[in-house]
């Protein structure tokens, strides 16, 4: 397994991949990897004969510097899970060699619509910080696939938007949220969580899914006092709820009476973690 730090090793591998034909596939994380990464790097070898992981804390997507100072560095770790895993080429560079000229004067990327509403909209810059870094590693590697968790929905959505609109050849291949036995999303901030919280966390899950169960059938206004007395709830759990509502699963707008296929977004902090978590239902009218 290779350990690259420098954007120039990166590329000329690169150049040399591409001339055997190989079809690369990409992962990008923050490190901190969890069996989430590694069912990730799992799926990518089905698609892939090269495997590349990046281990970039990416600082232009965190609108808190706090919790850019919390987020666990754990790069050691990481590298004797990946080798395990046979991943052939980390990319683990340092903050100057992704941003030689500091953040505040970096050239960016946004995908306008959907990076403002929802989680955008909770965390001002955070999602032109997420295209920014991931246009950037694009172009460094130039993969053939890369996965993305479907835990970060909007994220997803963003980032097959912006492979669209700017014609990247990249197939977008999305792994489906893996779960602990208590119903909670597997999350790098998880470690975050103290013993008390850890306990309460898997509520927003069981909550919302058996609010998705409940609303079904039901029409909007029923649908609506359902979903009042889910955030009720969890509010008595210890929640502070941020997003927890159904939403055109393609536009991430409020779903029009038509509309029968909606994800249920749940964004909540229990404590000083933001936990995040989705749904896709199919609405019966
Ligand atoms: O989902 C993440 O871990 C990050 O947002 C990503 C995609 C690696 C970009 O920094």
């Amino acid at each position: 397994m290779y350990i690259i730090k420098k954007i120039k090793i990166l590329h000329q591998k690169i150049i040399l991949l591409k001339k055997t034909n190989k079809k690369i596939g990409f992962v990008p994380t923050m490190g901190n990897l969890h069996n989430g990464h590694i069912k990730l790097i799992l799926l990518s070898k089905k698609y892939a004969d090269i495997i590349i992981v990046s281990i970039f804390i990416n600082p232009m997507q965190f609108d808190n510097l706090l919790d850019l100072k919390n987020y666990p560095q754990t790069f050691k770790k990481d590298c004797v899970i990946l080798q395990k895993q046979n991943v052939d080429i980390v990319f683990f560079p340092d903050i100057n060699e992704i941003y030689p000229n500091g953040i505040k004067n970096q050239t960016f990327v946004v995908v306008p619509k959907l990076s403002k509403i929802l989680e955008g909209r909770s965390r001002p810059g955070h999602f032109k910080g997420v295209t920014t870094i991931i246009s950037k590693l694009f172009n460094f590697i130039q993969p053939d696939f890369a996965f993305f968790g479907e835990k970060d929905y909007q994220q997803l959505l963003i980032i097959k938007t912006l492979v669209k609109e700017l014609n990247y050849t990249i197939k977008i291949i999305s792994l489906p949220i893996i779960r602990l036995k208590n119903g909670l999303a597997l999350s790098s901030r998880n470690n975050n969580l103290n013993t008390k919280e850890k306990k309460i966390a898997p509520y927003l899950y069981k909550i919302m899914k058996k609010t998705c169960e409940k609303i079904i059938k039901e029409d909007s206004d029923i649908r609506k006092k359902i979903i009042h007395s889910s955030k009720i709830l969890l509010i008595k759990k210890g929640f502070s709820v941020d997003i927890f509502n159904i939403y055109n699963a393609q536009t991430l707008e409020p779903p029009s009476q038509k509309i029968k296929e909606v994800i249920f977004l749940a964004s909540a902090w229990l404590g000083k973690t933001r936990l995040i978590d989705n749904k896709k239902i199919f609405l019966i009218y």
